[in-house]
């Protein structure tokens, strides 16, 4: 691994203020007060950061169960928090191998906790940017096999790519270089439900000094996934993709939305 750069915590930094969120320690005041100033306006983002974290749980527990995935390429990782990827697909699968890839120095500086997965299976850690996929796909080839079907989950790293053509340029460079079978699994925020108060949280967002933040719209999203064979139920809201059992008829839609595709 890299060495770490040394991290300054007197500014707001965006995976801090979705550990914030999310409950985690590995955030500090200007965090709290940034992720404050967002909640004033969009009191449901704390709901919907939850709500992104039970849908990788669900996505990653299909791909193992479902789709006999048991290599995965995580990009955009954030923060290790409760149920990361690793840990998801090894409790259906010991065996799985996962690579997560971030460009955040100070997921980096965490990547360790990550790297701590079954004996049978395999994690690794990248720092690269997703901008660079011939780099990601190198280093992640010392750990996945790429003549073997991979998921590549893009969990919340698409908005920071707002160029629809860019991102499709990424997307299909990664997935060109996969075999059938492989998939791809996006949750992207949008404004479809809340409008205008998830705008306002998003300049907030971006007023406090991360890197640029784009919504899209569901429609948007869907483009995404062209040529690729949609996985029911499409691109939804998350609480509507797959829920438990308990909570079909209770799952209430909000501004993240989420869907998975399989190359043919
Ligand atoms: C909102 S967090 C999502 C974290 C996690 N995937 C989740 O869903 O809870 C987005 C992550 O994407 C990372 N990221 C943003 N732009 C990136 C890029 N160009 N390349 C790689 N990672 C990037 C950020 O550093 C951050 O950790």
């Amino acid at each position: 691994m890299n060495t770490p750069p040394p991290i300054d915590t007197s500014q707001a930094h965006s995976a801090r203020i979705w550990n914030y969120w999310l409950g985690g320690k590995d955030n500090y005041p200007a965090d709290r007060e940034a992720g404050d100033r967002i909640v004033a306006v969009l009191p449901e983002i704390v709901d919907i950061a939850v709500a992104t974290r039970a849908v990788l749980v669900r996505m990653v527990t299909h791909l193992v169960r479902e789709a006999g995935i048991d290599q995965f390429l995580d990009i955009g990782t954030g923060l290790p928090t409760a149920n990361n990827t690793h840990e998801v697909a090894q409790r259906e699968d010991p065996a799985a191998r996962v690579v997560y890839v971030d460009n955040d120095p100070l997921v980096l500086t965490h990547a360790r906790a990550l790297l701590t997965g079954t004996p049978e299976g395999a994690t690794d850690y990248i720092h690269a940017d997703l901008r660079d996929p011939d780099t990601i796909l190198d280093r992640a080839a010392r750990t996945l096999d790429l003549k073997r079907p991979v998921a590549i989950t893009l969990f919340g790293v698409l908005p920071f790519v707002g160029d629809d053509a860019e991102a499709k340029r990424i997307i299909d460079h990664l997935m060109g270089e996969l075999p059938a079978g492989s998939h791809l699994a996006i949750v992207h925020s949008t404004s479809a439900v809340t409008g205008e108060a998830m705008e306002e949280a998003v300049r907030r967002w971006n007023e406090a000094g991360s890197a640029v933040y784009h919504l899209r719209t569901p429609e948007r999203i869907r483009a995404l996934f062209d040529g690729l064979e949609p996985v029911e139920p499409g691109v939804v809201s998350c609480p509507l993709w797959r829920p438990d059992p308990v909570e079909v008829g209770r799952a209430r839609e909000m501004d993240e939305f989420c869907g998975m595709a399989r190359k043919g």
